[in-house]
């Protein structure tokens, strides 16, 4: 977001409530009437969401215990290098949802449709979704406010759930003209309000809510009977959302001002790689233990010594 500076990563000291799935405890399948019915204000724990690219990102999400694995276009900057998700197309992301899916999480699985998957006719959108469902997602998530109303209603009567998204839309990053907090005047705010009523109507199971003031998730947290999920919208949501590689400090270069930083992983996978390579340089790797052995005879038809 161009206007929220990278702040410091916080540290996380908070221990996870007596209620919450312990890492590595077994669990069974999380599935949408599960989610759907997490409102925290019914007394329900708030939901968790990571997104995840592939089978060991999958794993290792599930094994922490979220509730729900998005394979987000952000698949786009975090892993195939390009500079924002218009670039990512719906074989992409069957690709990365069915690589996803092959973790068999109990964690739900929520397939994102990229740009151009839903925008051109309903039943377009109902035959990508269909994609994403037979790669193994258990919902799919697709972005904008009342525009989408048709799309959503077309996915939904087809027997997909659909997740919204309003708020900081980045498919959206050409007409915002960059990544920029929505909702920010009272106007703006009663309008992205009106979208969250009109996609709960047309039946989404729950709403992203990203880059948006806190007190404008609230109204619509309290608003809505679905949940809400925010990223960058405050604690006020019925559950929170993060992209992988900002959690794990996987990334390049400076995290938006709502990311926390769970870990530093590049510095340490940087210190691994370079511990080996100065290993190999120094011919301390491989050791005579980490290496396979003839027998006797093989040493002896070779000719080694001291065979
Ligand atoms: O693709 C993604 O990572 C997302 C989250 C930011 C919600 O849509």
């Amino acid at each position: 977001m161009t206007d929220s500076p990278t702040a410091p990563a916080a540290t996380p000291t908070v221990a996870p409530p007596p209620t919450a799935i312990r890492p590595g405890q077994p669990r069974g399948p999380v599935t949408v009437p599960m989610l759907r019915a997490r409102k925290r204000r019914a007394g329900a724990e708030p939901i968790v969401m990571l997104t995840a690219y592939d089978e060991p990102g999958a794993r290792i999400a599930d094994a922490g215990g979220v509730d729900a694995i998005l394979v987000g276009d952000s698949v786009a900057n975090n892993v195939l290098g390009y500079p924002d998700t218009l670039h990512v197309t719906i074989d992409d992301m069957v690709r990365h949802t069915a690589a996803v899916a092959r973790a068999r999480s109990a964690a739900l699985v929520v397939g994102d449709m990229p740009w151009m998957s839903y925008h051109l006719s309903p039943d377009d959108a109902v035959s990508n979704a269909a994609s994403l469902v037979r790669a193994g997602a258990g919902a799919v998530k697709l972005e904008g406010g009342l525009q989408r109303v048709p799309v959503v209603e077309a996915i939904v009567r087809a027997e997909i759930p659909v997740m919204g998204h309003v708020g900081l839309t980045p498919q959206s990053v050409l007409p915002m003209g960059g990544y920029r907090v929505q909702a920010r005047d009272a106007d703006g705010a009663r309008s992205l309000i009106d979208s969250a009523h009109a996609l709960e109507d047309a039946g989404c199971f729950a709403l992203v809510l990203e880059g948006v003031p806190d007190v404008v998730a609230a109204r619509v947290t309290d608003e809505l009977e679905i949940p809400t999920i925010g990223i960058g919208a405050g604690p006020h949501c019925d559950g929170q959302v993060l992209v992988f590689h900002d959690l794990l400090g996987l990334g390049n270069g400076p995290v938006p001002k709502f990311v926390r930083q769970y870990a530093q992983l590049a510095d340490v996978a940087t210190q691994a790689i370079a511990a080996f390579a100065a290993d190999v340089r120094s011919g301390a790797f491989p050791a005579d233990a980490e290496s396979y052995h003839g027998s006797d005879d093989l040493d002896r038809g070779l000719g080694v010594a001291g065979a």
